[in-house]
């Protein structure tokens, strides 16, 4: 008895060595896809930089608080790699869902997948590609939960750079080389956050009118917005990183649409302006330099819904197109209510659809 067992210890042993070592083989191929360049296993640990920090500005900077100098110490560094990238559109996409989301949002990216942006009726039969954008955050969670989701979900789109709010400038650059390589032909781009509730029909009603070959970049269109100079503010900018009195007209960065002609042409816009710290400014000073000028859309709620009014009314949502802020559990509460075909709206009309509004 205790010999028969004495073998069988060893050999188990083995075995299990064996299947391990199978196992991590298989992972280490890359299974046909672009995504598994990284390997799950890698520890989210220190990288390679190959970009040298520029000490000059970090010299002449002092004055400055630390993410403003951080931001400029680095602001030449442009070039970050994919870690994990989704398969690129199909032939026929219609509109890109491209979304600012960061490793911790788990529960963000999950709600967004099982309701507006889940592929299907609700999208009246055009083709959505969804894509999450992030950079790179500590240990948590572990990067095998990303690559699982890499893997179950073919929609993360991660590149090696530190996420950080001055950073979504470096995930806009970024985001635009992607597409130019994977993505061209999507008639539309709809780039938001993760906690935006977009009602795609309506999107897609609005877009019907549109040809992608003309320039459109529509949203909540702010005009004449001051730099903030407060140095306590998370907006702040100081004169000597913009001069100018006004920023150039900008859509809200919580979600706007392009057309694939303001895409083209804000890709070769993006490569060559300097970066700035505020992504949707950015793309605001680069419209300007094309002399595309942004529409206003009064169905974009990227300030959220205010009182009197109330956020979580279903009926408020079948006239808009795009609503931030929801949690998780509102956003599958609103996804319940707006596709609820019983709901009963009192007959109050809705606000136009078509048009500036
Ligand atoms: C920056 O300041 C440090 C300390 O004052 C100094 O040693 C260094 O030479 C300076 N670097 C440059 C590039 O000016
Ligand atoms: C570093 O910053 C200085 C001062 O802004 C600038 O003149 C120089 O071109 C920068 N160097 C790099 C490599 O970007
Ligand atoms: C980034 O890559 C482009 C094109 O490959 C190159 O021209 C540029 O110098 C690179 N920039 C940095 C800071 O490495
Ligand atoms: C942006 O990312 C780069 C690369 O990870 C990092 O060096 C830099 O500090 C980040 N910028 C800010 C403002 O955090």
């Amino acid at each position: 008895m205790s010999r028969r067992l004495g073998c069988l210890v060893p050999y188990s042993l083995a075995v299990l060595l064996l299947s391990g070592l199978l196992f991590l083989k298989k992972e280490a191929t890359p299974a046909g896809g672009p995504a598994a360049r990284q390997p799950f296993w890698s520890p989210p640990g220190p990288r390679r930089s190959p970009c040298a920090p520029n000490r000059t500005v970090a010299n002449v900077s002092l004055s400055l608080p630390g993410r403003h100098r951080l931001f400029l110490t680095y602001r030449h560094c442009r070039n970050f790699s994919v870690l994990l990238e989704p398969s690129g559109c199909a032939e026929d996409t219609f509109l890109l869902l491209a979304i600012k989301s960061q490793p911790g949002h788990v529960e963000r990216r999950a709600a967004i997948r099982s309701t507006w942006g889940r592929v299907g009726g609700w999208a009246r039969g055009r083709r959505l590609k969804l894509v999450f954008l992030l950079g790179v955050a500590g240990p948590a969670p572990p990067a095998q939960l990303l690559a699982y989701e890499s893997r179950e979900f073919d929609d993360i789109l991660q590149w090696d750079f530190a996420e950080d709010f001055f950073n979504l400038t470096l995930k806009e650059l970024h985001l635009q080389r992607w597409v130019a390589v994977a993505c061209p032909q999507a008639h539309f781009v709809l780039k938001g956050d993760d906690d935006v509730f977009v009602h795609v029909p309506n999107v897609l009603e609005f877009l019907e009118g549109w040809d992608p070959a003309r320039d459109l970049l529509v949203g909540d269109v702010i005009r004449q917005a001051l730099p903030n100079r407060n140095t306590k503010v998370k907006y702040f900018i100081p004169p000597s990183m913009y001069r100018a009195r006004h920023y150039p007209p900008y859509a809200g960065g919580g979600g706007y649409v392009m057309s694939r002609a303001t895409v083209q042409r804000l890709q070769a816009a993006v490569e060559e302006a300097e970066l700035f710290p505020i992504d949707d400014v950015f793309v605001g000073m680069c419209l300007r330099k094309l002399g595309v000028s942004p529409m206003h859309h009064a169905g974009f709620k990227t300030f959220g819904i205010r009182r009197p009014l109330d956020p979580l009314d279903p009926c408020l949502y079948r006239g808009l197109l795009l609503v931030h802020r929801l949690s998780p559990p509102e956003m599958w509460t609103m996804w319940a209510l707006v596709t609820d075909e019983g709901l009963k709206c009192a007959a109050a009309p809705l606000p136009q659809l078509r048009g500036a509004g």
